[in-house]
C-alpha cells in the first residue's frame, strides 16, 4: 500500500498515516471487512518506523473505523457508515483558506501523546465497564461536608483576603500546617524550601523547565509515570531509562548508566513507584545517594503516595536520609485527599526554589489561598489524620482483593507487581500478548486497564497497570474475573494462529 507521506513538514508522520488511510476507507477505495497490512510490513512500505503505523492504527481502531482481532490482524471495521464519514472528510477539504495551524506550532505536544490515554476516559465510562485505568483516589471517601465547613470558615474568617492575588504564592498559616505534615515524613524545610504548586504536575513541568535544556538527559525509572515522562518530554529532554524490580530502580544499571551519561536530574518515585506501587529497598536508597553525589547529579523524588504504605514501618523519603539535603521532593494532597483541589508542593534548597518560583509566576501567579487556607483548618481539626487513617484501610483492603483475585483468575504465565502501598500494580501478560491490542476486547467484555506501554520506553507490549483506588472492593474480582477470561481467549486464539510459536513460548 502506497501513501504519501510528507517529510519535509512539521506535521507528525502518524497524523498523515492515520488521515491517508481515512481519506482511503472514505473514499471506498479500503472496503469494510479489507485487511490492512501487518503495521511491521507497512512501516517498512513507508520507511517510517512501526510505532508510527501502530499509532495511526490505533487511532483509527479508536475512531471505529478499524478493527483488530487478536492473532488474524487489523481490518477496516464492517458496517461502517461511509456517507456519514464522508460528510465529516468535507468541511476539511472546504476550509482550505482557514489557517493551517499544523505549521505554526513552535513544538507539538501531541507529537508523542499515545492516543490511547485519550480512548481510556471514554471506555471507562461505558455503562458496566469496571475500569482500573485510573489512578484516582475513590470519590466517595471524600470528606466533603467537613470539607465544606472548613472552606467556609476560613472565608469567613479571612474574607476577600483569600481571593486576592499573592505576593508570594504561599498562605502563611498553610506553611505552618504543610511544615507540621513534613515534620511526620521526617522532613524540616525553612520557608525559602518550600514552594506551593498547583498539583505535582506543575512541579514536574517546572522542575523540567529549569533544569532540563533540549537534547540534554534525564534518567527515569522504567517503567516510569507518563505526567513526568510528558513534561520532560516537552522540555525537549532525552528520555534514559533504568529498569525497575520488585525492590525499585535496579541501582547497578543505573551506576553503569552514569558512567557513560551526564543526565541533568535522575526523576523516581522511591515509595510506592508507579505504576508497580513497589518500594525502593533501603539498601538501594543509600546506593542511589551514594550514586548521585558522586556523579554531581541531582536526584528529584516524587513523593506522591508517602502517606499510603500498608505495610510494615512507613519509609521515609529520601530527602530525609543524612545525606538527602539536595534532594528535590515533590508532594501533592491528590491521592490523599482531593486531586481537584490540585494543591501540592516541592522542597528544595533555596536557590533552586527561587528560581522555580520565578518560573511558577511565569507560569500562573500564584496558587490559590483559598484552598491552602481551607486546608490548614481542616488538618487543624484532626480531619486530614482521620481521613488517611480511613483510605490507608479501605485501599489497602482493596489491594489484598486484588491480589487474591489475580492469583485465583489470571492464567499460568501471568505475573505482577506487589504494591507496597498506592493504588496500582503493574501485570506481565504471558507472550505473545499484547496489553494494547487486548484493550478493546476487554473493554467488550467490560473491563478497562492502562497499557504498559504508556509507562514505559521500551514498549513493554505485555505489561498492563491495574489500578484499584477507585475501583470498590465488590467489584475488583468480577473485573479481574473479565480480564482472566479475555487473556485466556487471547492466548488461545494465538495459539491456533501460531502453533509452532505458542509451544515455544510454553516450553
Ligand atoms: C507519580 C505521579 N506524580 C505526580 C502526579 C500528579 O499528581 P497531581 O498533579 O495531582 O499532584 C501523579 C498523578 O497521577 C502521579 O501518578
Amino acid at each position: 500500500m502506497r501513501l504519501a507521506i510528507d517529510r519535509s513538514g512539521t506535521r507528525p508522520l502518524y497524523q498523515q498515516v492515520r488521515d491517508a488511510l481515512r481519506a482511503l476507507i472514505a473514499e471506498g477505495k479500503l472496503e469494510p471487512g479489507r485487511e490492512l497490512p501487518a503495521s511491521r510490513a507497512l512501516a517498512g512500505t513507508l520507511r517510517v518506523n512501526r510505532g508510527t503505523v501502530t499509532a495511526a492504527y490505533d487511532e483509527l481502531v479508536a475512531q471505529g473505523l478499524l478493527e483488530r482481532h487478536v492473532g488474524r490482524g487489523t481490518f477496516v471495521a464492517q458496517g461502517l457508515d461511509l456517507e456519514r464519514l464522508r460528510e465529516r472528510e468535507r468541511p476539511a477539504t472546504a476550509a482550505a483558506d482557514r489557517l493551517s495551524w499544523e505549521g505554526l506550532f513552535a513544538r507539538d505536544p501531541l507529537r508523542d501523546r499515545d492516543p490511547i490515554l485519550a480512548e481510556l476516559g471514554k471506555l471507562s465510562a461505558r455503562p458496566g465497564v469496571i475500569s482500573f485505568a485510573g489512578g484516582y483516589p475513590d470519590a466517595s471517601f471524600f470528606p466533603v461536608d467537613e470539607f465544606r465547613r472548613a472552606v467556609n470558615g476560613a472565608l469567613r474568617d479571612e474574607g476577600g483576603a483569600l481571593l486576592q492575588y499573592t505576593a508570594s504564592g504561599c498562605h502563611a498559616a498553610f506553611l505552618e500546617a504543610l511544615k507540621h505534615l513534613l515534620l511526620e515524613r521526617g522532613l524540616a524545610p525553612a520557608e525559602d524550601e518550600i514552594l506551593v504548586t498547583n498539583g505535582s504536575q506543575q512541579g514536574i513541568d517546572l522542575v523540567a523547565r529549569l533544569f532540563l535544556a533540549p537534547g540534554e538527559s534525564v534518567v527515569v525509572e522504567d517503567p516510569s509515570y507518563h505526567g513526568a515522562l510528558a513534561s520532560f518530554r516537552a522540555a525537549g529532554a532525552r528520555l534514559v531509562p533504568v529498569p525497575v524490580d520488585d525492590e525499585g530502580l535496579e541501582v547497578a544499571a543505573l551506576a553503569r548508566t552514569l558512567e557513560r551519561e551526564r543526565p541533568r536530574l535522575i526523576y523516581v518515585m522511591p515509595t510506592c513507584q508507579n505504576p508497580t506501587g513497589v518500594n525502593l529497598s533501603i539498601a538501594r536508597r543509600r546506593r542511589l545517594l551514594e550514586l548521585a553525589r558522586e556523579h554531581a547529579v541531582p536526584i528529584f523524588e516524587d513523593d506522591f503516595k508517602g502517606d499510603l504504605q500498608y505495610d510494615g514501618d512507613p519509609l521515609l523519603p529520601l530527602r530525609a536520609e543524612p545525606d538527602g539535603q539536595d534532594v528535590i521532593y515533590a508532594g501533592t494532597f491528590s491521592k490523599i485527599l482531593f486531586p481537584g483541589m490540585r494543591l501540592a508542593w516541592l522542597v528544595a534548597p533555596p536557590p533552586v526554589v527561587a528560581r522555580l518560583a520565578a518560573l511558577k509566576q511565569s507560569a500562573d501567579l500564584a496558587s490559590s489561598p483559598l484552598f491552602q487556607a481551607a486546608i490548614t483548618r481542616f488538618a487543624r481539626g484532626r480531619a486530614l489524620e482521620r481521613h488517611l487513617l480511613t483510605v490507608r484501610r479501605e485501599y489497602r483492603r482493596r489491594r489484598d482483593t486484588l491480589l487474591s483475585a489475580l492469583e485465583r483468575e489470571m492464567p499460568d504465565g501471568a505475573t505482577w507487581s506487589r504494591p507496597k502501598g498506592g493504588f496500582s500494580l503493574l501485570v506481565r501478560l504471558p507472550a505473545p500478548l499484547d496489553a494494547a491490542e487486548l484493550l478493546p476486547h476487554a473493554a467488550a467484555k467490560g473491563v478497562v486497564y492502562t497499557p504498559g506501554r504508556v509507562f514505559s520506553l521500551g514498549g513493554a507490549a505485555p505489561a498492563l497497570r491495574l489500578s484499584f483506588g477507585s475501583v470498590k472492593s465488590v467489584q475488583i474480582p468480577e473485573g479481574v474475573r473479565r480480564l482472566a477470561a479475555v487473556v485466556r481467549e487471547a492466548l488461545k486464539s494465538a495459539r491456533r494462529a501460531r502453533p509452532s510459536q505458542a509451544l515455544a513460548t510454553t516450553a
